[in-house]
């Protein structure tokens, strides 16, 4: 018996960090997906996790391993091949974490999974607002504000057919590592002032400001955080001299890459 599922990743268009201290941001979903297969398998004792692309990373597969033990603390044991292929990239802050999980829990959960799914999310990525899991979850643009209903917007995203993403590499520290150091500063008075500016452009998006200043604002105020690495701030202010501007997707980096960057062109 085969049962399928699938999960987009997000892209943040404004708010992050800012959300985890309960201000608004804007989500959408990626047009990539995540796409697990499981084929039960009863002359087997475990899963085997199938992921072709992640053969070199041992993290990945720990982290898939840890997703179905907790699926298998929440429901009967299963045994049999868990096939995985994500077109999201991989650790690039465009949701592929929480993509596995809720693409996981589908397959081994059943569609209905999300309060289940929701707990995993949290074991498995400490710390984090929910923002991720509610886009990806619901596969919908969303304004998110922690303790509020998720609300599709209507904000208009046509700004983004003249968008485009680049790869900017790895960031050496990982998402919960990075929340939890901006999180151990978020007293002082720059962090503060950041974290605030960012839910404003939010705001400022959904008023319907132009993107253009509102992405150089935001990306301003996640250099002010500290996790937009020197190389990618240094690409970013090429793009902004061009007119264009740009930010980076997700929790960036201290060390290493900035995961993707959404750059937009001058609208003329
Ligand atoms: C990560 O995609 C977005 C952050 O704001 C963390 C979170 O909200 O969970 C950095």
């Amino acid at each position: 018996m085969k049962s399928e599922s699938q999960a987009p990743g997000k892209i943040i268009l404004s708010g992050e960090y800012a959300v985890v201290f309960g201000y608004p941001g804007i989500a959408v979903p990626s047009p990539q997906y995540l796409r697990v297969t499981f084929e039960k398998l009863t002359n087997r004792e475990d899963i085997l996790i199938d992921w072709p692309q992640i053969s070199e990373d041992a993290l990945w597969q720990t982290y898939a391993q840890r997703i179905i033990s907790l699926c298998e603390q929440k429901s009967e044991k299963s045994t049999g091949i868990l096939s995985i292929h994500s077109d999201i990239p991989l650790g690039k802050g465009m949701g592929s974490s929480t993509a596995l999980v809720i693409a996981i829990c589908r397959c081994l959960l059943g569609q209905e999974c999300e309060i289940d799914a929701r707990a995993i999310e949290d074991s498995v990525n400490p710390g984090n607002s929910g923002i991720d899991f509610a886009v990806i979850w619901k596969d919908k643009p969303l304004r998110f504000q922690k303790g509020i209903a998720p609300d599709p917007t209507q904000l208009r995203t046509d700004f983004l057919k003249c968008g485009s993403l680049i790869d900017t590499g790895k960031a050496n520290e990982s998402t919960p590592d990075l929340v939890a150091w901006v999180n151990e500063r978020s007293k002082e008075s720059q962090i503060e002032e950041a974290l605030r500016e960012i839910g404003e452009c939010t705001n400022r998006l959904l008023a319907g400001e132009d993107p253009l200043a509102v992405f150089r604002d935001h990306h301003r105020c996640q250099v002010a955080l500290g996790v937009v690495p020197s190389e990618v701030q240094t690409l970013i202010a090429g793009i902004e001299a061009r007119g264009g501007a740009a930010k980076v997707l997700g929790a960036g980096g201290r060390t290493g890459g900035g995961g993707m960057v959404l750059a937009l062109e001058p609208s003329e």
